[in-house]
């Protein structure tokens, strides 16, 4: 199948799921599943969240399917988590070998895109998806994974949790 035709199909499963699940929890639980057992480039996918009152400002591990990974809290200044998150803009890394900012995950990872999260106008965590391919984030993956991004801060702002 087509890339265009497969990214269609897993964003009506996705955008059926955000309708049947409660919380902000429960879609990223299923969420992180789901795009991790269905684009075949998408390797490690899995949220950060700002955790509430730290200082500094913290990033922790949230919902995630893959590798267990050695960074489960990532301060904003650091890794390209750290970089999304304070600019509140995506960002694609198509060859981390090359980005200095990279905090590696898995010797095999080659590309990775993350997404910020907006829940009432503020980052409050972030959508991270790492590939084993180089460059697997073009342009329809990038509008994709912010597709994915925004239910979960609309589901933030419906649900509280
Ligand atoms: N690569 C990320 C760290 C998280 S792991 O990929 C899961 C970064 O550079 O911030």
């Amino acid at each position: 199948m087509q890339v265009a035709g497969k990214i269609e199909e897993v964003r009506q499963e996705i955008s059926e799921l955000s309708k049947t699940t409660r919380t902000a929890q429960d879609l990223m639980q299923g969420m992180v599943k789901l795009l991790h057992e269905r684009v075949l480039k998408y390797n490690w996918v899995g949220f950060y969240m700002l955790e509430p009152n730290a200082n500094p400002p913290m990033l922790a591990l949230g919902a995630f399917e893959g590798a267990m990974t050695p960074h489960t809290r990532i301060p904003l200044n650091q890794g390209i988590c750290g970089a999304a998150a304070s600019s509140g803009q995506t960002v694609v890394v198509d060859d981390v070998s090359k980005d200095p900012r990279y905090l590696a995950c898995s010797l095999e990872t080659k590309s990775e895109i993350v997404v910020p999260v907006f829940a009432y106008g503020k980052v409050v965590g972030e959508l991270d998806i790492d590939s084993h391919f180089p460059a697997a984030f073009t342009n329809e993956h990038k509008e994709f994974v912010q597709y994915c991004a925004v239910l979960v801060g609309k589901k933030l702002e419906t649900s509280g949790q």
